[in-house]
């Protein structure tokens, strides 16, 4: 059975702290999920780590789908949380219900995650009402970078500290099950995770929020264009990579790789007759 909302709502209440991170690809989820993670997040991210896109905005449902569809096939205990693409939310209800629909049906997750606050707690309601577990985004929402001029941290003025607390609430309000604050000042995060009863799930918002959420990629430093500020490389994969693949030019070329162990073998007699007949047909 895989986590529910319930239990990660029930984590806030007891004090225990909630991990997540992305995955976007059947062999990785399967060892994320194999290490205990109860919630795995097939991020928009992937739009920048695996696709090459300088932002999210150009991610499409179609590869959404597809990169949810692995994960989920790579999973059995976590939930996996689908994130909803750049205006497949914003125009009408209509829209956020097909495709946060296609998430479950087509892409096999169990909820979908929408970036923003009160501009789209009517949409998250009603995707609530038809029985589809949703997660807010709020603070620094990569989606509108343009709006924002870049990826900055959001809510250190009390204009936008009170705009950031009031989306919390009204994303509470609408029913989400938990909220990300990215990018936002700790003291901030801290006070919007004592004034709602669901858990925030923190990435660059300081340790007070109920759970972190990491991108997969900036984990295992598997990600060279930039890290973030709020990134901690827990193993630099990138370095085992090229190395690893150096050795392997290296060694194909010197002629040292395959060797007989990564051989296969055959009755010598039969090569033996072929190479007898002067036909070359045995
Ligand atoms: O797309 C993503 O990876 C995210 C996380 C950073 C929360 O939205």
């Amino acid at each position: 059975m895989r986590v529910t909302i319930n239990e990660i709502k029930e984590m806030k209440q007891r004090g225990e702290k909630i991990a997540m991170i992305t995955a976007y690809d059947y062999s990785t989820a399967k060892l994320i999920d194999e290490a205990g993670m109860p919630l795995i997040l097939v991020g928009d991210s992937l739009g920048m780590v695996m696709l090459g896109y300088e932002t999210t905005i150009p991610v499409t449902m179609d590869e959404m789908i597809h990169h949810t569809r692995a994960v989920v096939r790579g999973t059995q205990r976590a939930m996996v949380i689908g994130d909803m693409p750049f205006m497949t939310y914003h125009v009408t209800t209509e829209d956020a219900l097909r495709n946060a629909a296609r998430f479950i049906q087509e892409g096999g997750a169990q909820s979908v995650k929408l970036e923003g606050g009160e501009t789209v707690a009517e949409k998250v309601k009603r995707l609530v009402e038809c029985g589809i577990p949703v997660m807010g985004h709020i603070g620094l929402t990569p989606q509108s970078v343009h709006q924002f001029g870049g990826f900055k941290v959001v809510g250190k003025t009390p204009e936008a500290a009170v705009r950031l607390l009031n989306d919390a609430k009204a994303l509470e309000e609408a029913g989400v099950f938990a909220i990300v604050l990215e990018t936002v000042p700790a003291p901030l995060s801290k006070l919007i995770t004592e004034r709602v009863s669901v858990p925030t799930i923190g990435i660059g918002a300081g340790s007070d929020c109920d759970g972190q959420v990491q991108v997969v990629h900036d984990l295992l430093g598997l990600f060279t264009d930039f890290v973030p500020k709020h990134a901690k490389q827990y193993a630099v994969l990138c370095d085992t990579i090229r190395a690893a693949v150096s050795d392997y030019i290296s060694e194909v070329k010197e002629g040292s790789f395959p060797t007989e162990k990564q051989s296969y073998k055959m009755d010598e007699s039969i090569i033996a007759e072929l190479a007898r007949s002067s036909s070359g047909t045995v």
